[in-house]
């Protein structure tokens, strides 16, 4: 069972660095974003969740933690942190931190205690295994790194080493079992960095690769699953309001494992990105563009099963983008881009707002940062309005993070809000509907209408029936709305006995 406030929760992603600049350093930082709180919550959105705001080397944007417990200076301190929960507060929003508790940045004093050759109270924190040169058994490891003649095991980047959270099926003697003394010791220093958080005013994590704890880990990942039972147990008896959503992308299981929600990641060729992130196939057949060979039964193959399975359990929680996947607007027009919002912000379950998709941001292309590689082109400064570093900070250009968006047509919050047919006002507009209607909201039952192909999309939400035409000609599903008449309407629609006819590339709900 889910906390109650998610019920009409609706995410917006901040990624710190890049939201918006308070003194001028080309950074963004926390006071920025407390004064940012009072737009995001114009947009709709109640909740946020901030990428890591960490001390950290930065070599994986903040992913790499020296410090859980300690703000990067960058950002700000720990009392703006502290600031930032309370002003939310006051609004009525909550804030989730990024845990990354797989791993840890090289740097780590836990990871310098551990490499060294004299056996110490972090030896076993991380994973290493009984010889100084040969490998993890299919696990990345990196030699030559450390005093101790041992290699250790990474999750992600080589400066990311595994946390021990033992073994489920134990193969070599350098491998702990997911019980041992050593990885519930781990267990229980994750437990005490998220209460940290938790006692100062979080409401909540977003969990990094939350399927990742446990190595040999069999195909239901069960151990890893009783290492987040144990963590939900904590925060049921501790801090009962607090969320987890997972970056797990397989809700059947994380949402049995304790996470009140799971991401619906973007892996090449799943239903989500089938919606509007097709162009890794020979053909981009997103469904969301007006020129595709469109069928929404390659997303709702996946979703249906997991939908009907989890149901009472928690949430799938939608995207319109992460930091990690090229935004929404390299694929769509902005037309395209409105329905698409329409359709992910009436579904079940918890969406998550990308910052800068709600006006459109591009991906730009640009040389790596931080560890980001093809995902630096998401990670752009948000663009407020008009005029130097389009709003985002007062230092020179060429001191920003990374630049903004150099096109003269470049999107801003400015040129766009009061505009009642921009991106921005259409965002508004669907998410106020969203928190008016019930039946739009996480429980609101779903159910499919109509997917043949060459039709509209049909589909129910409670009393509600939804329906979307992203193709470039009318169409009409035989659909009887059953007495329902518009009440909110992109583009056009015609409702009668014979079916629901849309206008091209429209959306429509009828109550
Ligand atoms: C997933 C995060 O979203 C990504 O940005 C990061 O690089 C990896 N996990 C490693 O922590
Ligand atoms: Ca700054």
């Amino acid at each position: 069972m889910a906390a109650s406030w998610l019920k009409d929760a609706v995410f917006y992603e901040i990624y710190p660095q890049s939201f918006y600049d308070s003194n001028g350093d080309g950074i963004g930082d926390i006071p920025g974003v407390i004064q940012k709180l009072d737009y995001v919550k114009s947009l709709g959105c109640n909740a946020i969740w901030l990428n890591p705001c960490f001390d950290s080397p930065f070599k994986d944007a903040g992913y790499d933690v020296r410090d859980y417990k300690k703000v990067a200076p960058r950002y700000g301190t720990n009392e703006d942190l502290e600031r930032l929960f309370r002003e939310a507060h006051h609004r009525g929003m909550r804030i989730l931190l990024d845990l990354v508790p797989g791993h840890t940045s090289e740097e780590h004093p836990w990871f310098r205690e551990s490499q060294k050759e004299e056996k110490n109270a972090f030896s076993d924190r991380y994973i290493w295994t009984d010889s100084w040169i040969s490998g993890g058994r299919g696990l990345n490891f990196v030699a030559g790194e450390a005093e101790r003649a041992s290699v250790y095991i990474v999750n992600f980047f080589k400066c990311q080493p595994a946390l021990n959270y033992g073994f489920g099926r134990v193969e070599a003697p350098w491998q702990m079992a997911h019980d041992s003394p050593a990885a519930l010791r781990t267990r229980e220093a994750m437990k005490d960095v998220m209460r940290f958080w938790l006692d100062r005013g979080c409401d909540g994590f977003r969990v990094d690769m939350a399927d990742s704890l446990v190595k040999n880990d069999d195909e239901r990942k069960s151990f890893t699953s009783s290492v987040w039972r144990d963590v939900r147990a904590m925060l049921d008896a501790d801090y009962p309001e607090a969320v987890l959503v997972s970056e797990w992308g397989a809700p059947k299981l994380a949402l049995r494992a304790g996470f009140d929600m799971d991401f619906y990641l973007n892996n090449w060729g799943n239903g989500y990105s089938t919606l509007m992130r097709d162009y890794d196939q020979p053909v981009d057949n997103s469904y969301f563009r007006a020129a595709a060979d469109r069928d929404i039964n390659r997303f709702l193959d996946i979703y249906r099963d997991w939908y009907e399975d989890t149901r009472g359990l928690g949430y799938i929680s939608l995207l319109t983008c992460n930091h990690d996947t090229p935004r929404p607007r390299r694929t769509l027009t902005e037309r395209e881009l409105k329905l698409c919002y329409a359709f992910l912000f009436t579904m079940p379950g918890v969406p998550f707002l990308y910052y800068g998709d709600e006006i459109g941001m591009r991906y730009l292309e640009l040389p790596t940062k931080e560890g980001g590689y093809t995902r630096t082109g998401s990670r752009t400064p948000m663009q407020w309005k008009p005029g130097k570093n389009l709003g985002f900070s007062e230092a020179p250009s060429d001191q920003l993070y990374l630049p903004v968006d150099p096109a003269s047509d470049a999107p801003t919050v400015a040129a766009e809000e009061g505009d009642p047919d921009s991106l921005l006002e259409t965002v508004r507009a669907l998410l106020a509907l969203r928190h008016r209607e019930e039946d739009l909201r996480a429980e609101g039952p779903f159910e499919a209408l109509c997917t043949e192909k060459g039709s509209p999309f049909v589909y129910r939400r409670g009393s509600l029936y939804l329906a979307v035409n992203p193709s470039l000609e009318a169409l009409t599903a035989p659909v009887d709305p059953e007495g329902r008449s518009p009440l909110f309407v992109l583009g056009g629609v015609s409702a009668e006995r014979g079916g629901i006819t849309l206008a091209p590339q429209s959306f429509a709900v009828l109550k």
